[in-house]
């Protein structure tokens, strides 16, 4: 039996010059974890080209969803921002990653620090059930350059919060808090700087950052990760992996080529 799973494309939708989300059927076998990625691609030639993608839609929904830069002369995304409804795409039968909520201890608040498409594996995370159960709080950040990078703010926040398994939960329980650093919006400023200054707390109504409570999962640039996992360790978080819960889980924002 093969690794992949030959999955067909539902719908493709650009949100910048630079950002675009796609769907494609699903394989009923193929099973993964909210939070979690796979390896996804296309046929050049014989050979397929494939790259790490975080699945943006949720473990019970019955489409696959991912969200993607283009990167003009980048091997798979120059040819991956012309797909089509009804283009053929390889999809891994086997997810994998960190960040997933069993990877946490308990606490009080879960924190999901996104940049850019690292916002794909939160879009599940906040579909999940479980996640509202393990947590009080749900605080979604997205930090972006620029205004219209934001995607998914209104599926966020129309969509989500009248849906029927979870929009209760969603209503009650998920703060999301959009940021920009290069465009005038209610919130500017880079993720990092937010928690430091102590203004994120102040606008979302939270206590400031502590590990006894609060559980943080990151994705984005390794710029990012660098930054948010010192600030974090700075305050007496530790850092959690498969086997060893901990207070932060970290990945790496894939989509790059
Ligand atoms: P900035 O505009 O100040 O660089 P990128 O597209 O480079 O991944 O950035 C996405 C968002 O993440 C931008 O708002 C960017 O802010 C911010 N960002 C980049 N590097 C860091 C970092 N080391 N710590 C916190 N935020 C960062």
């Amino acid at each position: 039996m093969s690794n992949f799973n030959q999955e067909s494309v539902l719908s493709v939708h650009h949100w910048t010059d630079t950002l675009f989300s796609f769907t494609t059927t699903r394989d009923p076998s193929f099973r993964f974890r909210n939070g979690e990625f796979t390896m996804i691609g296309l046929k050049v030639g014989e050979k397929p080209l494939l790259r790490a993608y975080s699945v943006a839609s949720a473990n019970y929904e019955d489409r696959l969803e991912f969200f993607s830069i283009k990167v003009p002369d980048g091997p798979l995304t120059s040819r991956l921002q012309h797909l089509e409804e009804g283009d053929e795409i390889i999809v891994s039968r086997k997810a994998t990653g960190t960040l997933v909520i069993d990877n946490l201890r308990d606490g009080r608040n879960l924190y999901l620090v996104g940049t850019g498409t690292g916002l794909a594996p939160f879009l599940s995370v906040i579909k999940d059930p479980e996640t509202y159960e393990r947590f009080e709080k749900v605080v979604l950040l997205h930090g972006c350059r620029r205004v219209a990078e934001l995607a998914y703010g209104e599926m966020i926040t129309e969509k989500l919060p009248n849906d029927e398994l979870i929009g209760e939960v969603v209503r009650n329980q998920l703060i999301y808090y959009p940021t920009v650093t290069r465009d005038p919006f209610r919130n500017r400023g880079r993720i990092t700087d937010l928690i430091t200054s102590g203004k994120l707390f102040r606008d979302a109504g939270l206590a400031p950052l502590e590990p006894e409570h609060d559980r943080v999962m990151i994705c984005g640039s390794p710029a990012l990760l660098r930054d948010t996992k010192a600030l974090l360790i700075g305050n007496g978080f530790a850092e959690g992996n498969h086997g060893e819960p901990g207070h932060f889980v970290i990945e790496k924002a894939f989509a790059e080529g």
